[in-house]
């Protein structure tokens, strides 16, 4: 047994830290999907379209997407083919040319509602957002992750890894602590996972409603007792993109379902 798998989760909270040591920035060489951390009832529900709650979203996101909008401009649909959008949200975050950013799933979503659609863009965490998003992401069930980090997109995935493996809150750990050094411990109940980011927007059991990855990023700031950064952030966009390129190859799982 390693030094490590004797810790309990419990003293690693509470000592599992010395201030001003940086932690090995490494990647994931065996990315793993968290539907392998969770027990076999929940895997169970995401694995039956019919019992997985999330499904209830993609239908609904089904709908948002062929209605026309007030303004009389087109929907979703009168521009996009259903199809086209396959293995789109595999490759999102993605740097958008015009905008110079990168933009993830959502913000994706809302530029076509504002620019294209000439509506007011949806609120983060709203149900149209969440169905629109889980409809689209749904369509890349299966396809593998693959984020291009090169050129205009390289500045935004470094701050992105620089946040990563950053000490915060009164806890003092880093995102690399908890899901690269404690894989596999257990912690208030979760078993700790690698924090791939490929089943989103999921199902949490103890939200009992869908929530984007940046709703349970924000959960993860207030884990380790630190201000949650606020939804939209930019540094929020780095480190999905971040997190997508450290899932690559990992087929997406949307609507998954999680504890
Ligand atoms: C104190 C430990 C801890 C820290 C630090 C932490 N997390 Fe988490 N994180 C958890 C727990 C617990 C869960 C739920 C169980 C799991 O999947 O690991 C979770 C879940 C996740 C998930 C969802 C995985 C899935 O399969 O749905 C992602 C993504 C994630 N974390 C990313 C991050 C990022 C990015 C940071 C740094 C900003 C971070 N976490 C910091 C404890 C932590
Ligand atoms: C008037 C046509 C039009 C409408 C309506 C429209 N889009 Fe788009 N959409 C585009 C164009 C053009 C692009 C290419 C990127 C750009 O320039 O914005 C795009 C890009 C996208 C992308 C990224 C595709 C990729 O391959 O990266 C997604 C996702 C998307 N739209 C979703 C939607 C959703 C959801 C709606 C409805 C809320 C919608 N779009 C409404 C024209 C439209």
């Amino acid at each position: 047994m390693s030094w490590r798998s004797s810790l309990s989760p419990l003293l690693i909270l509470l000592c599992g830290c010395s201030p001003g040591a940086s932690p090995p920035v490494s990647g994931i060489p065996e990315p793993r999907s968290g539907y392998h951390f969770q027990s076999q009832d929940t895997q169970n529900l995401q694995d039956d379209d019919f019992a997985n709650p999330g499904m209830l979203w993609v239908d609904g996101g089904m709908v948002l997407w062929t209605e026309a909008p007030e303004t009389g401009k087109p929907a979703c649909a009168d521009c996009h083919h259903a199809a086209d959008m396959s293995g789109v949200a595999s490759r999102y975050p993605a740097y958008d040319k015009s905008l110079d950013t990168v933009l993830n799933l959502e913000a994706r979503i809302n530029h076509c509602r504002t620019e294209r659609q000439g509506e007011p863009a949806y609120p983060w965490e709203s149900e149209p957002l969440l169905s629109l998003t889980a409809y689209v992401a749904h369509q890349s069930r299966g396809v593998p992750v693959e984020v291009d980090i090169s050129g205009p997109a390289r500045p935004f995935f470094d701050a992105g890894e620089t946040y990563f493996h950053e000490r915060r809150g009164q806890m003092n750990l880093a995102c690399v602590h908890c899901h690269e050094h404690y894989v596999g411990q257990m912690l208030r109940g979760d078993k700790l996972s690698q924090g791939q980011p490929v089943g989103y927007p999921i199902y949490r059991l103890e939200w009992q409603t869908l929530g984007s990855l940046q709703r349970r990023l924000r959960f993860c700031n207030t884990g380790v007792r630190a201000e949650p950064l606020a939804f939209g952030a930019q540094t929020w966009t780095n480190v999905e993109l971040y997190l997508k390129w450290r899932a690559t190859g990992l087929p997406g799982e949307a609507p998954a379902v999680r504890r």
